[in-house]
């Protein structure tokens, strides 16, 4: 039987430069995490588990921090927060918020001195990369910049819920079925699998175990990954930006942190690891 070929993996300049159309144009990455179910618990659990490993008065480096919506409530509690992106509208909206630097950065190229941060947050970033060479570079540049002992919190997308979105979106019809296995085996978003509306510009979503794998290729000891929206994410995905929504979801996630299927059905995986 005649079976169809994939695309060519995209190219990564191709993907930097559709992430600079995409988050420059239009999209309002700001309200992101405050206006949609899902992004209201990611922003929660991020802040509560990023939260419970900070010392007080902690050097926090937020890579692909994007407008601030990390490094605002970091810095309000106290953390000295450098935020670093490629995308020019968020460094000028991130820097409007006056309580923490922010500059023009590449999670692959950092310009901060060896362990010059206990904490580098990676919320952004790796969906982005897409061969796992990019990705295990991104985080040795973290590991690089950290102090001995310092801590990475590195997000990725799921893979499998990125996949459930892709045939629900389509309500079961015109299911790109090869570039769908495609990212349940590889990881890797195809042109097909892209949000329709020309959404997001590509990338790569991860598993738990493959995030824990790239922490330690990266140099990084004591790898663990946990959920962020929890084993309810599908619910969160499908439903309006009700409070008793979020908040039962919230409570499920908590009770299943650190539980790798969980992690795999949440749409956002955290990877927690030490330098
Ligand atoms: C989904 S947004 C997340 C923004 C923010 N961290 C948050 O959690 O709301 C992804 C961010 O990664 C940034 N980004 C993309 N490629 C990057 C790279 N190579 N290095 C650093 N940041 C990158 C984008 O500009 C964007 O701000």
């Amino acid at each position: 039987m005649h079976r169809r070929r994939y695309r060519r993996r995209m190219d990564q300049r191709t993907l930097d430069a559709r992430i600079q159309r995409y988050y420059g144009g239009d999209f309002d990455e700001a309200a992101r995490l405050t206006t949609g179910a899902v992004g209201r618990a990611e922003l929660a659990r991020v802040r509560e588990v990023v939260s419970a490993h900070l010392s007080p008065g902690s050097r926090v480096l937020d890579v692909g921090g994007g407008a601030g919506a990390h490094a605002t409530w970091l810095a309000a509690a106290g953390h000295a927060v450098t935020l670093v992106d490629p995308v020019p509208s968020h460094v000028e909206s991130a820097r409007t918020v006056g309580t923490f630097t922010a500059e023009l950065g590449d999670a692959r190229a950092l310009v901060a001195d060896d362990a010059s941060y206990d904490a580098v947050l990676l919320a952004g970033p790796l969906c982005h990369l897409v061969t796992r060479e990019e990705r295990v570079r991104a985080l040795r540049e973290a590991a690089r910049v950290l102090r001995p002992g310092g801590s990475v919190f590195a997000v990725g997308i799921s893979r499998t819920i990125a996949a459930l979105d892709a045939v629900l979106r389509r309500r079961f019809t015109g299911l790109p079925g090869p570039a769908l296995v495609h990212l349940l085996e590889t990881g890797e978003v195809l042109d097909e699998i892209r949000n329709p509306e020309g959404e997001f510009p590509g990338g790569h979503f991860h598993t738990g175990a493959e995030l824990v794998d790239e922490l330690g290729a990266a140099g990084f000891r004591d790898a663990w990954v946990t959920g962020l929206e929890g084993p309810a994410s599908l619910a969160l995905e499908l439903s309006a930006p009700d409070d008793d929504v979020v908040d039962a979801a919230l409570l499920l996630a908590r009770r299943a942190e650190g539980d790798r299927g969980a992690a795999d059905v949440s749409s956002h995986l955290l990877g927690i690891a030490t330098r």
